[in-house]
């Protein structure tokens, strides 16, 4: 069985419903609160347990309410939490605005997740036995690059998600295999808002890149072969928080089944296609039958 290796946050998502978010010295009311198991890290390992993966989760819950319901929910979802530490004080929260169109501003308190300084006892030993380690930026990045360079040196893939976006060490580049901007975190890094020109640009710095495009797909590029363009199935959004993070869960198991690329990509679509349409993070991604179900009708439609 496909093994997945996540070494990322976990955040109590905070989720305020409204019909537009409010603008600075506003007030608005919402018509719905949700708090809903989250964090960049902690979806990635829910939606790759959810698309048929076996995935540990590396990270930290903090020893509160929180803490105990994020840990019990990835449980609940398959991953394996061992090496999920619990840290003193508050669990990473993340405070959502989710309007009527689906779209979302968050505000991340990482808590716990700050406490995540460095590789510990036995994280190297489970990186050693994964197809692919997943990195996201929600952790303190020396132990982003730390796990990045731990991974690269026992031949194990690596896929970085660079959000929330922010400047990338050239230490971190040199030892990510896969890099998945979204269009705009793909800007912050090259300059360069042409997403094929940016994704361009990054080839010089990883092996690979995928620039998601939101309701657009998303865009493939790897050095020495053509750019491969998937549009995203068309679907009502009712809240798109957590669907970068079902896209990579996703894709990165289908890559490591060796599926070929255009297929892989097709499939994660359909995986963050169907997240859209329900709320919440976690709670939101699909399981593995229900992708191939998704992905199987837009590849009939298509024929
Ligand atoms: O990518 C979505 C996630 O970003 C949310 O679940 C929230 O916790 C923030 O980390």
């Amino acid at each position: 069985m496909t093994s997945i290796v996540v070494l990322g946050s976990t955040n109590m998502d905070l989720v305020a419903y409204v019909g537009r978010a409010p603008a600075r010295g506003e007030t608005v009311t919402g018509r719905d609160f949700r708090t809903v198991p989250g964090g960049k890290g902690a979806n990635q390992a829910v939606a790759a347990a959810r698309a048929g993966a076996e995935v540990s989760m590396i990270g930290a819950v903090g020893a509160d309410d929180f803490g105990t319901r994020l840990r019990a929910a990835l449980e609940h979802s398959g991953v394996d939490t061992d090496l999920l530490r619990t840290a003193e004080g508050p669990s990473g929260t993340a405070h959502i605005v989710v309007d009527d169109e689906g779209g979302n501003a968050i505000v991340v308190i990482p808590g716990a997740n700050g406490t995540v300084t460095s590789l510990d006892h036995g994280d190297e030993a489970l990186i050693a036995t994964a197809d692919a380690l997943l990195l996201q930026l929600e952790l303190p990045l020396p132990v982003v690059v730390e796990g990045a360079r731990t991974a690269r040196g026992l031949g194990v893939r690596t896929v970085l998600t660079p959000a929330p976006a922010r400047p990338l060490p050239p230490e971190l580049l040199a030892a990510t295999d896969l890099l998945v901007p979204n269009e705009h975190e793909a800007a912050a890094l090259t300059g360069l808002t042409d997403p094929a020109a940016a994704a361009q640009a990054l080839l010089k710095e990883v092996p690979e890149v995928v620039v998601t495009l939101g309701a657009a797909g998303c865009l493939y590029a790897a050095r020495g072969a053509e750019p491969v363009t998937v549009p995203a199935p068309r679907v009502q959004a009712v809240d798109t928080t957590a669907a970068g993070d079902t896209f990579v869960g996703a894709l990165a198991v289908a890559l490591a089944e060796e599926r070929p690329v255009p297929r892989a990509l097709a499939w994660a679509s359909a995986a963050a296609a169907l997240s859209v349409q329900r709320p919440g993070a976690s709670t939101s991604m699909p399981y593995r039958s229900e992708i191939d179900t998704a992905a199987a009708g837009l590849e009939a439609g298509s024929a």
